[in-house]
């Protein structure tokens, strides 16, 4: 059971919308007191003000870019460093970017690697070395069913998300023994600004896959949390076709992942 200690925080990154700020209202609600963190400093104030009137939870925000070299430090020092014990750490904030990859600029792909593989590790390292010292804690990282193929036109991307579920397996079984528990959220298809910002036709203009509601996602990333899970994979039909790749050779899936991610771009060039 995910209990939070009184005078400790929940702390959410990319809380300012989709799945973070689904995970943070659900935690919200359930009277956690939390820390939302993300760049745009007035939809978290607004998050805030919405949250403590109706569900009379004490909420604070870090405005931060967890992007720059200096991110994940200036939001540790704003929250351990600051007195405020974090027992549950989400590592949500992320983007993608769809492409030919020699076609995406350098800076972008750069951005996005230091977000999604920088920022993770490194926060995911300064709060477990807390959670460790204190035997307790909670650690959810979201991937994405994305981690579980090389997807040409999404290749960068798909790779962060990689290291994300690995990263988080790995530490599943080290941290066990400190008692903290480490998760990996992968969602697939979610409805949120995600595929606007990657350049992406919408959730809901995608062919053959299941879309999800970010509401959904964060509560099946939540309870696999609470029942202490390696990982989780929220929609049946995703875990369908992830089990069925471990059935063909390992050059097959990048193949059909290619023709998939080519047509997904905007431009669907
Ligand atoms: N939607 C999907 O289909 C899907 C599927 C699988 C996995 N995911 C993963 O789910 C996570 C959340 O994405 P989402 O779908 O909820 O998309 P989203 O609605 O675009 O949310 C992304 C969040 O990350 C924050 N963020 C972006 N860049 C940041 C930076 N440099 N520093 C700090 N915060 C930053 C954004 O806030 P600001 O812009 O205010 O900074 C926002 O709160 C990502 O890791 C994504 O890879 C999404």
């Amino acid at each position: 059971m995910l209990v939070i200690p009184s005078g400790s925080f929940a702390l959410v990154t990319g809380a300012s919308s989709g799945i973070g700020e689904a995970i943070a209202e659900r935690l919200a609600a359930r009277g956690v007191p939390l820390i939302l963190a993300a760049r745009s400093a007035r939809k978290l104030e607004a998050l805030r003000s919405d949250w403590m009137a109706r569900h009379g939870v004490a909420v604070e925000t870090v405005a931060v870019d967890l992007s720059e070299a200096d991110g994940p430090a200036r939001l540790w020092e704003a929250t351990e460093g600051a007195g405020r014990p974090v027992h549950l750490l989400v590592n949500n904030a992320g983007f993608g970017l769809n492409g030919a990859e020699a076609e995406l600029p350098l800076e972008k792909t750069a951005e996005m690697i230091r977000l999604n593989v920088g920022a993770t590790a490194e926060l995911t390292h300064r709060f477990l070395v807390a959670m460790r010292s204190r035997r307790k804690g909670w650690i959810l990282n979201v991937a994405s069913t994305a981690a579980f193929v090389p997807g040409p036109w999404f290749g960068t991307y798909s790779a962060t998300k990689a290291f994300v579920l690995s990263f988080s397996q790995a530490l599943h079984e080290e941290a066990k023994r400190d008692g903290v528990t480490v998760t990996c959220l992968c969602p697939g298809y979610t409805r949120t600004g995600f595929h606007a910002v990657a350049g992406m036709k919408s959730a809901d203009e995608t062919p053959f896959f299941p879309v999800m509601s970010a509401e959904a996602v964060a509560r099946a990333g939540l309870a696999a949390l609470e029942k202490g899970r390696p990982f989780v994979v929220p929609h049946l039909f995703d875990r369908l076709w992830i089990a069925s790749l471990r059935l063909v050779p390992r050059s097959v899936p990048p193949r059909l992942a290619a023709a998939f991610f080519r047509r997904s771009r905007l431009s669907g060039t």
